[in-house]
């Protein structure tokens, strides 16, 4: 079958480690199944993956890339992979309870292939109102940014939420579902037209980076929350824009580690700060209703075929895309 994976990591130059050729099908595994893949997504973690910097050890190479797929089971069912396999630290179905938690592509072959093969509790339904593109967006991003809303902050209708980087996929979603749910969302983005795509998705307000909320802001004073997943060039900002008492829900490091960590902040103004990897089985399947009830969509930035994997990671890794970058492997073959 045709898959795109990392054959040697590169820190610099991660694309000069991906080929897009022939590897083997998934072989038939008692309490497995084998999904027909209609359509994957790519992350910002694909790129970890090939920079060296997702774990991946080098015996473990290739590895077929991507955590996100919808698909086809043998038997005609039509299904979104969720993407945790193994146990996990706090609350999330154990669908391989002997192993540690991983994402696909961490130990397990990923999604960007013809086909991928999941433990059969990994297998969600996906809603008939729901297309194959919009349905291959929501494993990682989306669901990431659901749980970390509304289970980690545990925000609701009225409340107010700072979403840093604003045109990123994990935070056009988080913005997307905030709004959809009656929060008040104050996006940032470092350019105006990812200010203005932003507030296309339903946030508040989109300012700079940095902005003080109380003086900089049309909500003019702290918010509840803060989403962060840009991690050095931002967390000071998100610890100074988080009210007393409120949470910062931490994702993602895109920008590196963050130094000095302000923790007299933390303390001085009892904040919560939650750390959060990925979501639970029951969770897709909220955030899939949630969807269904909403009308809520996520946005398409762009659909290639998997022979044209590189130019749609290459988009991402220079922020050239808004919204999901959409990987159809069936477009390559006739
Ligand atoms: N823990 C988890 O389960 C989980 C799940 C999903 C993602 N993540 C992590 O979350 C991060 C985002 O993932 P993604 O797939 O959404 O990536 P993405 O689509 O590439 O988005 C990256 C975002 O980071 C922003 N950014 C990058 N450098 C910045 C800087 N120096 N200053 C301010 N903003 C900066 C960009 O903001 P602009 O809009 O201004 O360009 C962009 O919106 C990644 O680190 C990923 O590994 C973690």
């Amino acid at each position: 079958m045709l898959a795109a994976s990392v054959v040697r990591t590169d820190a610099t130059d991660p694309l000069s480690g991906l080929v897009v050729g022939e590897r083997p099908a998934p072989s038939p595994r008692p309490g497995w199944t084998t999904v027909t893949v209609r359509a994957a997504a790519l992350n910002h973690h694909d790129v970890w993956a090939l920079r060296g910097a997702a774990g991946l050890r080098a015996e473990q190479l290739p590895m077929i890339l991507g955590t996100d797929a919808s698909g086809v089971t043998p038997d005609g069912r039509e299904v979104v992979v969720h993407t945790v396999i193994g146990s996990s630290i706090r609350s999330q179905t154990a669908t391989v309870p002997d192993e540690p938690r991983s994402l696909l592509s961490e130990k397990h072959p990923g999604t960007l292939a013809e086909q991928v093969a999941v433990p059969d509790g990994n297998l969600v339904d996906k809603p008939a109102e729901l297309g194959f593109d919009e349905a291959a967006c929501l494993p990682t991003a989306w669901l990431t940014a659901y749980r970390m809303l509304f289970r980690e902050a545990r925000l609701h209708p009225g409340q107010s939420v700072l979403v840093q980087g604003g045109s990123g996929g994990l935070a056009s979603a988080a913005i997307s579902l905030g709004a959809a749910a009656g929060l008040t969302v104050v996006a940032t983005g470092r350019t105006p037209s990812t200010r203005a795509w932003a507030r296309s998705l339903g946030a508040t307000e989109a300012v700079e980076p940095g902005t003080r909320m109380d003086r900089g802001t049309r909500l003019g004073r702290r918010v509840d929350a803060v989403l962060e997943s840009v991690g050095a060039a931002t967390w000071q900002h998100s610890l100074r824009s988080v009210r007393p008492g409120g949470s910062v829900v931490v994702a993602g490091v895109t920008s590196g580690d963050p130094a000095p960590a302000l923790l007299r902040r933390v303390f001085y103004d009892e904040l919560t700060v939650r750390g959060v990897m990925v979501g639970s089985r029951d969770e897709l399947e909220d955030l899939l209703a949630f969807l269904v009830r909403t009308g809520l969509r996520p946005q398409v930035g762009a659909v290639v075929a998997l022979t044209d994997v590189a130019a749609g990671l290459r988009r991402m890794i220079d922020g050239d895309v808004r919204g999901k970058v959409v990987v159809r492997p069936g477009a390559d073959r006739p």
